[in-house]
């Protein structure tokens, strides 16, 4: 694609690209975010919303245009993007426009706005990427010390967007260890309104950084105007949204100043994460299906790859076993059909060995008890068994009971004169230690050269910091939040650089680290140690909305008491895996289960790939129905999920989408049990994609029963 490059140092129109009479313009296939510089040099935000047909329209908004990214001490009265303390103690930052870029290549157009302070070498860059056919914006801010002496950094957002409607609905999604991403919607009033974390790793066990929110009316799935947003970073997050006297609506998205007034040295620049967002007219869905579209291209490692399916050992045997143990579990998978056998938890540490959760992190040798034939024998049983091997870490994290604390009682987070707070009996490393980043990198690396074969990592992180006082940064304490997830990254990335496809898992005791600042480094993310089939209806529910269900690690387990036919059309519904005891599995149970990964391996290309339509919210009725249709609308699969059902309830027939209202599709339910046949009246016959968007199917036929599930395939003739 030819490159199209331009420096602007005075604003003239140029090449294909909007910047002219002073104008920054970024468009998507549907969405403009405009900014406008006048003639005081400063930059305002002239436009969020719906592409205009003329460009040359975007300078007759008017309005009132907000400052984009406004500097703390000066005329503003509200929360600032930016606030600064000079070398010399001038607690003030004057933003004028000294440059911009713009450049635009195929999909994406990159633009950058410098800023500076005419009277302090202090400079901001305010960076844009927008990704025209996604209709993403994501959005990022350098700062740079120019000056001679160090500057603290008070707050540091990555995004300050401003909106003006007539009133704004958040829909936020938090909760606790097990109860991951609840729902819940509220309209927002004057003042501020805050979503956070302090949890510093594991970040996100209360509350995950994404929302949607509606201006005007609380958008429905197909309707309304909203932005869909999200945090790329897995530390400490804020996102606020503050409605001032005028009624204006001001939403800043960065790193949690809180505890984190950044020392930034001269000559250092600090790069802010990415805010990614999408705006829409056409309601939640399709800003979930925006947010999708650019995750998979650009946001996720590998996200336009297939994924493996896979038994994990940990709700079948915890960390009680041994090599002959785990050879026997291998069969289990393989009974089942699965492509790999992840070990978790439980296979290492000799001094302290790792047989309940209160030693050895740390000391990353197998368990030559447990294990002796070492991991390399577990990988080539395995193989010979026509199974990969995966396998867990939690490398950021020690034992006070292990060798590493005895060797590096200094490489950990401690505070001076407190007792060890500990979390699940382990303490966090000092990441933010050059040291410490080259042994969590070795820990990885060394299990990766002895055993080139591992085909999978499964990388947790089970406790949120206290004790966040970093040997390493000595006097520098206010920096350990930000620092030890930039040296996080800095570790993925060159582990990444050497391996740069190995699947990897995102755990944190569950969904405790979820976002696109971590996903470029992995695969698929564990939602929630919840894996009843009845909450995780929610859970994915809510993940869905922000994350593509090939990143959405969906297994089927034991701690649901539902069939396991219900269980296992949950878990289709996202990125299918198991964590069962085969052996405890009756006959028949088995013989569905390896059908149903058979079944799964033919849909999932729609599932991963394909549009998800979310048709009946859990939130609405005592039942959920989604489906998934691939890009050329030609195959399609819905997931019904009948939750709780009193009698003679009411369910309608449920309308599909994201059809082609020209083509035929026949109707087939699928993932059956042996023996039981469709209760579906329209299985097996053909309907017009017309006819089932307008008409829909009626998914509670016959005798409704609590806790069912049915999945359905659509494909078109
Ligand atoms: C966390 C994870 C589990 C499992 C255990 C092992 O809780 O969420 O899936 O890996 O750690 O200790």
């Amino acid at each position: 694609m030819k490159k199209i490059f331009i420096a602007f140092l005075s604003f003239t129109a140029t090449l294909g690209v909007h910047a002219q009479n002073k104008e920054i313009v970024l468009e998507t296939k549907n969405s403009a975010l405009v900014y406008v510089v006048k003639d005081n040099q400063k930059v305002y935000q002239a436009y969020l919303g719906q592409k205009l047909n003329q460009s040359s329209d975007y300078a007759k908004v008017g309005g009132p245009q907000k400052e984009a990214y406004i500097g703390a001490g000066m005329e503003d009265f509200f929360e600032p993007a930016i606030r600064v303390v000079h070398a010399d103690g001038n607690p003030s930052l004057d933003l004028r426009v000294s440059d911009q870029r713009i450049n635009k290549e195929g999909n994406i157009t990159t633009a950058s706005i410098t800023l500076k302070d005419p009277k302090y070498p202090t400079q901001v860059v305010l960076h844009f990427q927008s990704f025209f056919n996604e209709d993403v914006i994501k959005t990022w801010t350098e700062i740079r010390n120019g000056e001679k002496g160090t500057i603290t950094l008070y707050n540091y957002a990555s995004s300050m967007l401003h909106f003006s409607a007539p009133s704004y609905w958040l829909s936020q999604f938090d909760g606790d260890y097990m109860t991951e991403m609840r729902m819940k919607e509220s309209k927002l009033t004057t003042g501020i309104k805050t979503m956070d974390s302090k949890l510093g790793s594991r970040a996100h066990m209360y509350r995950t950084p994404v929302f949607y929110l509606s201006l005007g009316n609380l958008s429905t799935e197909k309707t309304g105007e909203l932005i869909a947003g999200t945090l790329g970073w897995s530390g400490n997050f804020q996102s606020s949204f503050e409605i001032d006297q005028a009624n204006n609506l001001r939403v800043i998205n960065g790193i949690n100043p809180y505890a984190s007034d950044y020392k930034l040295a001269a000559g250092q620049t600090f790069v802010t994460p990415e805010f990614i967002f999408t705006h829409t007219l056409n309601g939640k869905g399709q800003a979930t299906r925006n947010l999708h579209d650019w995750a998979r291209n650009y946001g996720v490692l590998d996200g336009t790859k297939p994924r493996m399916t896979l038994l994990n050992n940990w709700e079948a045997t915890h960390m009680d076993f041994n090599q002959d143990i785990l050879v026997e579990l291998f069969d289990g998978a393989k009974k089942l059909g699965v492509d790999l056998f992840l070990l978790d938890d439980g296979w290492f540490g000799n001094k302290y060995p790792r047989d309940a959760d209160k030693t050895a992190l740390g000391d990353w040798q197998t368990d030559k008890k447990k294990l002796p034939s070492g991991i390399g024998y577990l990988v080539k049983q395995a193989e010979t068994k026509g199974l990969k091997f995966g396998i867990w870490l939690e490398p950021e994290m020690i034992s006070p009971k292990s060798e590493l604390y005895e060797k590096h009682p200094d490489w950990i987070l401690k505070l001076p004169n407190r007792e060890e707070s500990l979390s699940r009996h382990q303490l966090v490393l000092d990441l933010v230690n050059p040291k410490v980043q080259d042994f969590v990198f070795k820990v990885v690396d060394d299990l990766m050269k002895e055993n080139p074969n591992i085909a999978f990592i499964k990388w947790d992180c089970n406790r949120p910091m206290t004790n966040t006082y970093s040997p390493y940064l000595k006097t520098n304490q206010s920096n350990t939040y930000v620092d030890y997830t930039k040296s996080l990254y800095k570790v993925l990335e060159r582990l990444r650089t050497k391996y740069p496809h190995l699947p990897v898992m995102l755990c944190a005791g569950g969904g405790g680290r979820t976002d696109y600042g971590a996903l470029k480094y992995f695969t698929e993310f564990w939602p929630s140690d919840n894996t009843d089939g009845f909450e995780r209806i929610f859970i994915q529910w809510g993940y869905l909305n922000f994350f593509p269900a090939l990143t959405v690690s969906s297994h089927i387990t034991s701690m649901g008491k539902q069939p396991i036919k219900f269980r296992t059309d949950v878990a289709m519904m996202g990125k299918m895996g198991y964590d069962i005891r085969v052996n405890k599995m009756t006959a028949e149970e088995i013989e569905f289960s390896n059908q149903a990964v058979e079944t799964y391996k033919k849909l999932s290309d729609v599932i991963w790939f394909g549009d998800l339509y979310r048709l009946i919210s859990p939130y609405e009725e005592p039942r959920a129905v989604l489906m998934y249709a691939d890009k050329n609308k030609d195959k399609a699969v819905v997931f019904n999920y009948i939750l709780n059902y009193r009698r003679k309830e009411y369910l309608s027939k449920v309308k599909l989408d994201g059809l082609d209202a020209n083509k035929k599709y026949k109707i087939e339910e699928v993932n059956l049990m042996r023996g039981t046949k469709s209760a579906l009246a329209e299985n097996g016959k053909v309907y017009s994609g017309d006819f089932l968007m307008k008409v829909g199917l009626n998914l509670a036929p016959g005798k409704v029963q609590a806790v069912s599930s049915s999945i359905i395939e659509l494909t078109a003739q």
